[in-house]
């Protein structure tokens, strides 16, 4: 039986390669999960601007943990974060901007996909191909599809995928689940997500340009559709635009449903979804997702329902966003900061107990991280494994396609099918551009 890193050495080359024809036929590493106890862990970091950078950070407050490598398509984001690393006294070795020589790397234990959201699936699933565990950013995808490969890969070569739903390694959050489930709140009839965002309004137009020097264009845009450059469509702001991301509703959806989800013990998709809404507020900008939106899952013996507004802070009970579930002796509303109960008070005293406000630590980012490090360690179990991002991305994505498609929709996860529409259906998986090629599994 070959040891994983001599595995690699002698296939690496098949294994790059996959990453354009990517027809895999059989299991290529033998199952296990854990390093030795005391083994120090080399972690690399696959898009480093934001959000994948502040991932690095929490994993390297983990005893013996190294970073070899970063990587990004643009030279001035590997320059920045190469110096601020230095400056946390760790001296990065690679600098790279093909994700597939990281993966080829046999000293790397772990990688952080930190890329925008239609650049998840590929070094996932390549990643858990070559032996390497995973902390990849929500959503798991920008697409149905997409997730459900990443999940067939994340079993078959049996890595372990954190997904960055941080939330799920909040005590605060933990504390509120465990309310909702103890019963105290009565039936639940109602859960309901907002999420009202500025940036959801998108930018103001700007003309079309040249990429930035140092920017790799043509690799940012990967498996998506050739297009002309322009800054709205790139870093931070590619969250809009569907070839790349699903707007507030899988930005900020995944990480509010999965509360829901998590709460109500939610195993598989809604009966149904209706989505509606429109760009009604801010026809000046330039974005294709809309800046209003409400969702309505079908669930069994209640309703969920998903709410967004680009381009304002407000909300209910003074929050911008949250989650709230709604019971027949009180509302429980959550955000990050905090939990509130709101008793319902027809009757002597009411029909519960008043609940002191619950105030959040502020720490489920470094938590997760450090669970992250613990299960590669120690077996310990993911706070947010694959399972639970792919959950809470499909709920996100089946919003999305029932509002492009304008239809109820009916998701068979058997099938993986969208059994109602055509349309929607066809909306589950992408056409990637060559030279990329989409990923299959064959189990
Ligand atoms: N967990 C959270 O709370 C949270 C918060 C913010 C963002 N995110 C997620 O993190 C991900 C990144 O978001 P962001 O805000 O950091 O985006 P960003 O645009 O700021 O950064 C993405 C980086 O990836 C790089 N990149 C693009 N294609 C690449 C490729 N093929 N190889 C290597 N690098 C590549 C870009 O050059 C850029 O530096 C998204 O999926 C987003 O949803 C999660």
């Amino acid at each position: 039986m070959p040891t994983r890193r001599n595995f690699i050495k002698t296939t690496s080359a098949t294994v790059a390669g996959l990453g354009m024809t990517n027809m895999v036929t059989g299991s290529v590493f033998p199952p296990s999960s854990v390093v030795g106890a005391n083994d120090r862990i080399t972690v690399a970091l696959i898009g480093a601007r934001n959000m994948g950078w502040g991932d690095l950070q929490d994993i390297l407050k983990q005893p013996d943990v190294i970073c070899k490598t970063l990587c990004d398509v643009d030279d001035s984001v590997l320059a920045e974060r190469a110096a601020d690393l230095a400056g946390l006294g760790q001296k990065t070795k690679v600098l790279e901007k093909d994700y597939r020589k990281v993966l080829e790397d046999q000293e790397i234990d772990a990688i952080i996909v930190g890329t925008p959201d239609h650049w998840h699936c590929l070094p996932t699933v390549e990643g858990c191909q070559a032996g390497k565990h995973v902390y990849v950013e929500k959503p798991l995808a920008n697409s149905i599809g997409e997730i459900n490969v990443m999940l067939d890969a994340a079993k078959k070569y049996n890595r372990l995928v954190q997904v960055g739903q941080q939330q799920r390694s909040g005590s605060h959050w933990k504390s509120a689940i465990e309310f909702v489930q103890s019963g105290k709140l009565g039936t639940i009839r109602q859960v309901k997500f907002w999420g009202n965002f500025n940036y959801g309004a998108g930018n103001l137009p700007v003309p079309d340009s040249d990429p930035p020097d140092g920017v790799d264009y043509d690799r940012w845009l990967g498996p998506a559709p050739k297009r002309p450059f322009n800054q709205n469509r790139f870093h931070g702001s590619w969250r809009m635009f569907r070839d790349y991301g699903g707007g507030l509703m899988t930005d900020w959806g995944v990480h509010l449903i999965d509360m829901g989800l998590w709460a109500m013990e939610v195993k598989g998709p809604p009966r149904s979804v209706v989505s509606m809404g429109g760009n009604f507020a801010n026809r000046d900008r330039a974005l294709e997702m809309p800046d209003t939106l409400t969702v309505l899952y079908e669930m069994e013996g209640y309703n969920m329902i998903w709410e967004h507004n680009g381009g304002i802070q407000t909300g209910p009970y003074d929050q911008n966003y949250g989650v709230k579930f709604i019971g027949t002796n009180g509302t429980l509303v959550a955000d990050r900061d905090k939990w509130r109960v709101f008793p319902e008070s027809e009757g002597e005293g009411g029909r519960m107990e008043p609940v002191e406000e619950q105030k959040a630590d502020f720490q489920s980012h470094v938590n997760h991280c450090e669970n992250f490090i613990r299960a590669i360690r120690f077996g310990e179990p993911l706070h947010a494994g694959i399972e639970i991002g792919h959950l809470s991305a499909l709920y996100a994505h089946l919003g999305n396609l029932a509002y492009w498609a304008n239809e109820r929709v009916i998701y068979d996860g058997r099938k993986r099918s969208i059994i109602n529409s055509p349309t929607a259906n066809a909306l589950i998986t992408p056409d990637y551009r060559a030279p990329w090629s989409f990923p299959r599994i064959l189990i």
